[in-house]
């Protein structure tokens, strides 16, 4: 980090020319891929039923192109479940959970979410492991005999997983990761992850209200060979007299989805596609961090919430102010810098997540393009001028 110079405290007051062509920086729902239009959507399984043979086209049709770019084995199956991500993750662990003992892992208010299911709603006595904002757990310290619950990308502290070298080839236990503000970011090593989830309004820009839930041999096996102690809702069932129901990894959903919003999920794929598919979109998210992180380094007043690079997203990434004011001076003024920049369509929805400490969050996903994170960095020099703690 560099001082500024008075030159530079000057600059800073005046508002900059030069604006981001899609000020769009939220975490989620995130900035819709570049050239994306409501008129470019499919519409002509719209009006028609979900289990129509151009409706189950369709949603098969998402199944394959997520398969494609992401690399998910054939040993996997992908199923489009309802209530987005949180949907994916719950109907997994309503399912799966109880069998042998588990291990929650939490960093950030979307983790902590899901210990809260295991202690609370199911009761299972977990243990749990937490971190505090921009730290991750010890990893190597988790009993892999224990079905594992994590958060590979910590959407609202801006940490990662660094990998999955820590979870064993053997392991007697079953690893749930939710990736939603991961996936189509980031290396997944899909013969380690026995549960996946996402949702579509993260890093493709797609629409909330539909998860997907990719499961791997040893999850569907625990689903043919367990059946939890607690009522399952219908649409967290999964199977049919002791065995899968397949129809839901063939687009056969359990009720009926959004056709625009799958349709909406197919033009993201397809636009991935043509930015070179997962490498394309890691390099742009790749670009946009660095990018970013390149304005930090420039500022004194900014700074990295996860002090090692390491485990720094290159999604969510969040960033706190260096300052010596209280944390209620410091929420004050990221309100006040928020609402400017908004007011000023140079920046939307970058204040952190409300359980947060007090920081920015731009979201550097594949669909921001890096010439509008390249605009930031005067803009908020010149919210901050007017925001600062007094
Ligand atoms: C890590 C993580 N998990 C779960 C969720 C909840 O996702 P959804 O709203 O798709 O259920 C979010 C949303 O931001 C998230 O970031």
């Amino acid at each position: 980090m560099t001082d500024l110079t008075a030159a530079d405290a000057t600059t800073a007051s005046a508002k900059p020319a030069t604006k981001a062509a899609r000020p769009h920086f939220s975490s989620g729902p995130c900035a819709k891929p570049p050239g994306w239009s409501p008129e470019k959507l499919a519409t002509e399984v719209l009006g028609r039923s979900h289990r129509s043979k151009l409706g189950k086209a369709r949603l098969q049709c998402a199944i394959d192109l997520t398969r494609e770019i992401l690399g998910v084995p054939d040993t996997h199956r992908i199923g489009i479940v309802p209530a987005s991500d949180t949907g994916a993750v719950e109907m997994a662990m309503w399912s799966m959970l109880g069998q042998r003992p588990v291990t929650t892992l939490a960093w950030e208010s979307f983790g902590e979410g899901w210990v809260t299911d295991a202690v609370k709603q199911l009761k299972i006595e977990p243990i749990v492991k937490k971190a505090g904002y921009g730290e991750i757990v010890d990893l190597a310290e988790v009993d892999q005999s224990h079905d594992v619950i994590f958060t590979w990308n910590g959407t609202t502290s801006g940490v990662r997983v660094p990998n999955g070298d820590w979870i064993r080839d053997d392991r007697e236990g079953l690893t749930f990761a939710d990736a939603t503000s991961a996936v189509f970011a980031m290396e997944l090593p899909w013969d380690k992850l026995d549960v996946t989830t996402f949702s579509w309004q993260k890093v493709m820009g797609g629409e909330g209200g539909h998860g997907v839930l990719i499961l791997g041999p040893r999850a569907v096996e625990r689903l043919e060979s367990y059946t939890p102690a607690w009522p399952l809702p219908k649409i967290f069932r999964m199977t049919k007299s002791g065995k899968l129901i397949e129809g839901i990894f063939k687009g056969e959903t359990i009720n009926t989805p959004s056709m625009l919003a799958v349709e909406d999920y197919i033009f993201a794929l397809e636009w991935a596609k043509s930015v070179g598919g997962l490498n394309g979109l890691i390099a742009r998210s790749t670009a946009n961090a660095t990018a970013l992180g390149r304005i930090v380094e420039e500022r004194d007043w900014l700074d990295h919430l996860p002090a090692d690079p390491a485990i720094r997203s290159n999604t969510s990434v969040c960033l706190k102010l260096v300052t010596d004011a209280d944390s209620d001076a410091q929420a004050a003024a990221i309100k006040k810098m928020a609402a400017l920049l908004e007011a000023e369509d140079a920046a939307y929805d970058i204040a952190g997540y409300r359980d947060a400490p007090p920081g920015l969050r731009i979201w550097c996903g594949a669909t921001v393009d890096t010439a509008d994170i390249e605009t930031l960095g005067p803009w908020l020099d010149w919210a901050w001028e007017q925001a600062k703690p007094a």
